[in-house]
Parts: structure tokens; C-alpha cells; sequence
């Protein structure tokens, strides 16, 4: 069968599970990517590209849930340096604001270019005759340049699902040039704001020379390359559902009742990362109780944070530092059997995310820099009584369009617990008038609205 589109990312849509015999096997993971891109895959006889997770394992492509697969095998060495090294430790605190120091290392720098190269010869190697290639995000910058150069009969397209950073601090990077050219090697190149996409065009004006017209950037060779902004979203009425089954509400209410039935509930739910602004929402909510405005009866705040990147030093700091605020707080606001904050390091199926959305009254988003913010989105979707409360960080890329949250600045600790304590105090028809709007803004741009442009925008490019 020919394969006619090639979708490639870091990971596989996959997590390795044992089956009922006790044999291992796969399931599809719950994300909202794979959601929005498996049929567009099944339309066009697609396959994805990407690593399994774990080491050294040669698989062979494999079908789960109706996704046809292409492993590509990663060493020890390859996590370390391109996946923990480049990608998380150089590319993740660069293209988000520095909230943490990036480091150079030049060992770093040769892994993430083996790597790239890798995925860019298993795409060449499976893509049918002019078949078009959909690259993700920052741990793949280089494919595109890579696989033109492989493959010069495909239509590629590359989407950056993180923060482009303004030039002030991408030309700190010493390969700066060589990222703008790998990305260069796309027909289409996305990101979540127009804002990034013109920091890009910008970069590559200034440091490769190109001229610029409108949204184009003209390479030499007169061919062109298109930098547009296609924020992503989420599956809005998939969430919808969930929310409204009986199961999901009976579980909320499970749970509300678990916390001891407080008048209010505060969530954030995050993956442990320090660009997420999980000790800074906390500490404003400890201090609002220190401040007297509410005790535990008032209200309480419940923290899911993801395990994520754990041999990443800075993670492993901000876990300790995490758990220590946590215990400090508990130790000085709780009572016995009544703690101030429910703090849960786990990772959750969407069933119990969308009872833990249903379940709260606000919601807590406090990111210093994020691409876009799906858990804000999620909570929207999931409210569908038109009640609950946003706080968002206005440097989420969501802020952009929920403008109807309570927008924050997350390093001004005082406008933060201003906004909490409004979002605690607002009345019914405040709350209304406020997720009523956002609702109908996540409804219509939904990730499958997202997929469709980027395809339809992809596939309308002159070659
Ligand atoms: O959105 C950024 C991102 O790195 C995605 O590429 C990835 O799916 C997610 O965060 C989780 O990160 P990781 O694959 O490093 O666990």
C-alpha cells in the first residue's frame, strides 16, 4: 500500500501496556493529537513516525487501534543527548522566556543532529511518491531541511506545538542558523501565535538573509515558505461528552465529597514543569488564607502534577522544591484530616481529568510561557453548566482567546491572588456570562478545525 501521508513526531501516539495474557501490547494514548490527526491518517493511508519509548529496540512497524506505525529506535546515549540534553535541557528553557538557564553543550548538539537525521531517512524510506510529511515540534527541527534534501518530490510541513522565542534570545542558541534552515526545508511552517510566526520570519531575515514577503519567506531558489500561526486546540466535544456522562458526574461528586465537601475547590493540573507556575499559583493561595480571606472549610486547592522528564535535573529540583512548599503549606494551614492542598504526582486517564474539571470550581492556570495551554481548553469544554472560573496566565498562548478568563500576570504575585480571590468571590451570572463565551469559542475552533487548516493550507502550496 502506498503511504501517502507521513505524520512525525518525537514519540508514538502509543503506550505499552500488558495485555490480558499477560503478553505485551500497545493502546492508543489518550491525547488530543492523535484524535484530530487519525483521521486525516486514515484518509490519506498514513502512517506515524516516531519513538516507542525505551532503549535500543528495533521494532517493526506495527498496527494498533487502526494506526499503522514506523518505530524509530532510540540508544541511551540518544535520550541523553538528544532527547534529555538538546531537546529539554537547551531547546525547552530557550523557546520558553529562559525560566530556566539553558545549556550548550556541543556533544548535545551531534546527538540531536544523528537523531534528526535518523527520522528524516525512516520518512524517506516510507513515503510514497510525492506524498506530503507533517513534522512535530521542537525535538525534530532539523527534519525538514534533511528530508528535502533526501526527498525532494514531498510536500512537507511542520508544525511547533511550543513558544517561538523573539530573536533577543533564539540568537543566543550557537546553531542558531542551522535551526532556521532545518526549518526552512518545509513548505508550511506553523506555530501557535502570530507572534512566533513573525520571530521567525524576522530570525531568518536577520541571520540567513532571506527576503520576506507578507507571510513568505523567498529562498534563492525562488521557492517559498510559508510562516502562519494555526493555534492548536482540543477535542471539544469528545470533552463535552465525558462531562456529561453520568459516570464522569457521578465521580465528580465522588470525589468533592472525598475533600471533605469544602465550599469551594481550586485545581491545576500540569505536567511538572517549571514553565507551569505551579509553585507560584500555590504560594498566592497559601497567602490568601494566611491573609484570612478563606480557611480549608472555604476552600482547598487540589494539584495534579504529571510525572514528566524525571532524569532532567531541573525537574528533579523542582519536584523537591514542589513537595516542600506543599508540606510547609499543609503544616501551617491544615487541620487534622483537612489538609489546604491535595497534591497528587500522577498522571490520570481523561475519565478522571474531566470528572476533576467537573468537580472544580476554579481553575488554576499560571504557566511563565506556554505554546498554548490545552488543560485551560479542557476545562472549558468540560463545564457544561456555563459555571466555573478560569484563571489563566496571560503568557499561555490560550490567553488569546479566553479572554473572557481572569487573566494574570504570573511573576505579579499580588494581581494573582487579586484574581483568585475575585474568581472565589464571583456570582453566578458573572461565572455564566464568562464560560458562555469561552465554550463557544473552544466549540468552534476545535483541534479537528485546527488539523483541517493546517492540512488544507499545507496542501494548497505551490511546489
Ligand atoms: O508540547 C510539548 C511536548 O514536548 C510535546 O512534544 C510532548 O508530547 C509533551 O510536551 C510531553 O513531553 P515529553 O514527550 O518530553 O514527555
Amino acid at each position: 500500500m502506498s503511504v501517502d501521508l507521513v505524520v512525525v513526531a518525537n514519540r508514538l501516539p502509543v503506550d505499552r501496556v500488558e495485555l490480558a495474557g499477560g503478553e505485551p501490547g500497545w493502546r492508543t494514548s489518550p491525547g488530543g493529537l492523535v484524535s484530530a490527526l487519525e483521521p486525516v491518517l486514515r484518509e490519506n493511508d498514513g502512517v506515524w513516525v516516531g519513538w516507542p519509548g525505551g532503549t535500543d529496540e528495533e521494532l517493526e512497524p506495527f498496527e494498533t487501534g487502526g494506526l499503522r506505525l514506523i518505530p524509530v529506535a532510540m540508544s541511551e546515549a540518544d535520550i541523553n543527548g538528544y532527547y534529555e540534553g538538546m531537546s529539554n535541557g537547551t531547546l525547552w528553557p530557550l523557546y520558553h522566556d529562559l525560566v530556566a538557564k539553558p545549556m550548550f553543550h556541543r556533544e548535545w548538539w551531534d546527538s540531536y543532529q544523528r537523531v534528526n537525521r535518523r527520522f528524516a531517512a525512516k520518512v524517506a524510506e516510507v513515503a510514497g511518491e510525492n506524498a506530503t510529511v507533517w513534522v512535530h515540534d521542537y525535538q525534530l527541527q532539523l527534519v525538514p531541511a534533511m528530508l528535502r534534501e533526501l526527498r525532494p518530490d514531498l510536500r512537507i510541513g511542520f508544525y511547533l506545538h511550543i513558544p517561538f522565542p523573539p530573536a533577543e534570545l533564539f540568537q543566543q542558541l550557537p546553531w542558531r542558523r542551522q535551526i532556521l534552515e532545518g526549518l526552512l526545508g518545509a513548505d508550511l511552517v506553523g506555530f501557535q501565535l502570530p507572534e512566533a510566526a513573525a520571530n521567525f520570519r524576522r530570525l531568518v531575515n536577520h541571520r540567513v538573509g532571506h527576503p520576506t514577503e507578507g507571510e513568505d519567506v523567498i529562498l534563492p531558489d525562488g521557492r517559498r515558505v510559508r510562516a502562519s500561526a494555526y493555534p492548536i486546540s482540543i477535542d471539544f466535544e469528545g470533552y463535552e461528552e465525558l462531562a456529561k456522562s453520568p459516570a464522569v458526574e457521578a465521580r465528580a461528586k465522588e470525589l468533592r465529597e472525598a475533600l471533605g465537601n469544602p465550599r469551594k475547590v481550586f485545581l491545576g493540573c500540569d505536567r511538572l514543569d517549571y514553565t507551569k507556575g505551579i509553585l507560584a499559583r500555590l504560594k498566592a493561595f497559601g497567602e490568601l488564607m494566611e491573609d484570612g480571606h478563606f480557611d480549608v472549610e472555604d476552600a482547598i486547592f487540589v494539584q495534579v502534577a504529571v510525572p514528566s522528564r524525571e532524569a532532567v535535573e531541573e525537574y528533579i529540583t523542582l519536584r523537591d522544591e514542589l513537595e516542600m512548599m506543599v508540606g510547609r503549606l499543609n503544616g501551617d494551614l491544615g487541620r487534622i484530616g483537612q489538609p489546604a492542598i491535595h497534591y497528587m504526582h500522577s498522571s490520570y486517564p481523561r475519565e478522571e481529568m474531566a470528572a476533576l474539571y467537573r468537580m472544580a470550581d476554579i481553575m488554576v492556570v499560571t504557566p511563565y510561557r506556554d505554546g498554548m495551554n490545552l488543560v485551560a481548553k479542557e476545562y472549558v469544554a468540560t463545564r457544561i453548566n456555563d459555571d466555573g472560573a478560569l484563571v489563566l496566565s496571560e503568557f499561555a498562548g490560550a490567553a488569546e482567546e479566553l479572554r473572557q478568563a481572569w487573566l494574570i500576570n504570573p511573576y505579579d504575585l499580588n494581581g494573582m491572588k487579586a484574581a483568585l480571590l475575585e474568581a472565589h468571590q464571583a456570582d453566578d451570572a458573572e461565572l455564566k456570562r464568562r464560560m458562555k463565551a469561552m465554550r463557544a469559542t473552544v466549540r468552534t475552533h476545535d483541534v479537528a478545525a485546527w488539523a483541517k487548516s493546517f492540512m488544507a493550507d499545507l496542501e494548497s502550496r505551490q511546489l
